[in-house]
């Protein structure tokens, strides 16, 4: 196996996209398809999971003591990035929906960036909660919906789907709280299109390269960080796990809210 090192980087911007969402450009760029992830490593904290967002960049949500450690770091700090990693999405012919849910929309980014997400559903819990809204309505036809009615469609970015027609979209990438995806997973299975769906999943891991087994799915063991991080719809429909439970740290079943972006 071809190990990939972790290269260091020096961040040279920092945009604050939401109140608890920020990208971190660094200098150095990563060939990568789109929905492949890196490891950053964050000297002395920790080594943790991001989807790319760009070719020098990950957008971050802050959630515990790594992503905080990072939140504090500046401009002409250095972090690591083992990159890529990952299998991406697998892109067919023909027109692509990006499905965004949160933080989630990270990895979906690249897609509008390459002029490859015909259409772009972007979902948040506020207004100020919406990421890259902005800069994708100019790349893509960008439908939004909030949680709470203060920017666009008043409800679940699932409900989105009755604005585009999935049946004429040949893929159908989805990242976001993994309730959100299997709510667009039903969609699709009651289309007899949940094929066309790939759905990019959250998982603990410790090495992101296939060795530790820390973010293997049941039932059939595949990992996320070597396998995944994206599935089809059909290969979701037949696990026990998608949707039900994830793992934490010490591989505990951790159910409700299983990773969250
Ligand atoms: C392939 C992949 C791609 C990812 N891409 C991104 C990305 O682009 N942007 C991004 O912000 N995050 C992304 N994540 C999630 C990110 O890796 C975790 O949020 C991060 O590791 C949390 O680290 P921490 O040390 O700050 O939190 P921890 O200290 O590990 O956790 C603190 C608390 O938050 C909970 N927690 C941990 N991880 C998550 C999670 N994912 N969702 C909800 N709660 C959690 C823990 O249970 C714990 O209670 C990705 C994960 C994977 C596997
Ligand atoms: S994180 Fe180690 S096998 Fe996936």
């Amino acid at each position: 196996m071809k190990e990939i090192p972790s290269f260091p980087v020096k961040i040279t911007k920092i945009i604050e996209e939401t109140p608890g969402i920020k990208t971190f450009e660094f200098d150095r760029d990563f060939e990568f398809l789109p929905g492949q992830f890196c490891m950053v490593w964050i000297p002395g904290v920790d080594e943790i999971p991001m989807g790319l967002s760009s070719k020098n960049s990950i957008t971050v949500q802050k959630i515990g003591e790594a992503t905080s450690a990072l939140f504090n770091l500046k401009a002409g700090d250095l972090i690591g990035i083992k990159a890529p990693l990952g299998n991406g999405f697998s892109l067919k012919e023909g027109r692509t929906l990006a499905i965004a849910g949160g933080v989630g929309a990270a990895p979906l980014r690249p897609l509008a960036l390459l002029g490859i997400a015909d259409a772009f559903l972007l979902g948040a819990r506020t207004k100020e909660d919406l990421v890259y809204a902005e800069e994708l309505s100019e790349l893509t036809d960008l439908h939004i919906a909030t949680d709470d009615g203060t920017f666009g469609h008043h409800g679940f970015v699932t409900d989105l789907l009755s604005e585009v027609d999935p049946l004429s979209f040949d893929t159908i990438c989805v990242c976001g709280p993994e309730i959100m995806m299997a709510g667009i997973l039903r969609i699709l299975e009651s289309l007899g299109i949940a094929e066309k769906g790939q759905f990019s999943l959250v998982r603990y891991m410790k090495c992101g390269v296939g060795i530790c087994g820390s973010c293997c799915l049941d039932d059939d063991g595949l990992r996320v960080c070597r396998d995944g991080p994206v599935f089809t719809g059909d290969k979701l429909l037949k696990s026990s796990e998608f949707a039900k439970y994830s793992r934490d740290a010490s591989g505990r079943r951790i159910y409700g809210g299983s990773g969250g972006h």
